[in-house]
C-alpha cells in the first residue's frame, strides 16, 4: 500500500509541469508550442530567458528529490525510492495535468540521481556542464549526465553499496532519456541540434 502511495504521489508530482506554468503565467503561451516544444528548462531559457530557465531547472529538480525522500519514508532504501523517483520522472514526461505531453525528464531525473547516487551523479554532471559550455548542446550534455552516472553507479556499485534496484532504475531511466531525445540525437548527428542562446524553429 505504501509502495502504491509512493508511485502515485511521485506521479502527480512529476506531472507539475513548471515550465509550462511559468510559459503560461508570463507570455500567456503553451511552451510546447515555442521553441523545441518541449516542456522543460531548456526550452524555458529559450522562451523566457535565464532566470525563469534556471527556476524551472531547480524546482523540476525538487520533484524528483521529493519524489525520493517520500519512498525512503514509506519504504526505506531500495524499491520504494527507486519507483518514487522513476514515478515522477514519467510524471514529467507524461503529465496526467496535460494531456500526457510532457517533457523529457533531464532536470527531475537530475534531482532524482542526485538524491539516490549522489558522488556518480556529481562526477557525471561535472563532465556534462564541461561537455555544454564547449559544445553549447544541452541535450548532448544530459545525455552523457544520464550515460556517466549509470556507468559510475555501476562500477562503484559494492564501493557504494547500492541497492540493485538502483541498478534497474539507473538502465531504465538512461534508456529512457535517450529514446526521449531520439530526435536530438538524430538533430546532433546531423548538424542540426540547435546550442544555447540559438533561435529554434522546430
Ligand atoms: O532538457 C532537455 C534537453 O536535454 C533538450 O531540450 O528543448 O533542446 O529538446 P530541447
Amino acid at each position: 500500500m505504501d509502495l502504491l502511495l509512493t508511485i502515485i504521489v511521485g506521479y502527480l508530482l512529476g506531472s507539475i509541469s513548471f515550465s509550462y506554468i511559468f510559459t503560461k503565467k508570463i507570455k500567456k503561451i503553451d511552451i510546447r508550442q515555442h521553441g523545441s516544444g518541449n516542456a522543460g528548462a531548456t526550452n524555458t531559457l529559450r522562451v523566457l530567458g535565464v532566470g525563469p530557465a534556471v527556476a524551472v531547472l531547480l524546482l523540476d529538480a525538487l520533484k524528483g528529490i521529493v519524489a525520493v525522500l517520500l519512498g525512503y519514508f514509506f519504504g526505506g532504501e531500495g524499491l520504494a525510492p527507486a519507483l518514487g523517483g522513476l514515478a515522477a520522472i514519467v510524471g514529467h514526461n507524461w503529465p496526467v495535468f496535460l494531456r500526457f505531453r510532457g517533457g523529457k525528464g533531464v532536470a527531475t531525473t537530475i534531482g532524482v540521481l542526485a538524491t539516490l547516487v549522489f558522488w556518480p551523479a556529481l562526477a557525471a554532471g561535472i563532465i556534462a556542464i564541461v561537455s555544454i559550455v564547449v559544445t553549447r548542446f544541452v541535450s548532448l550534455g544530459s545525455l552523457l549526465f544520464l550515460l556517466g552516472t549509470m556507468v559510475l553507479s555501476i562500477v562503484f556499485r559494492e564501493y557504494f553499496d547500492y541497492p540493485v534496484e538502483y541498478v534497474y532504475l539507473l538502465i531504465a531511466v538512461t534508456a529512457l532519456s535517450f529514446w526521449r531525445h531520439r530526435a536530438n540525437i538524430i538533430r546532433l548527428i546531423k548538424g542540426k541540434e540547435s546550442k544555447i542562446g540559438q533561435k529554434v524553429k522546430q
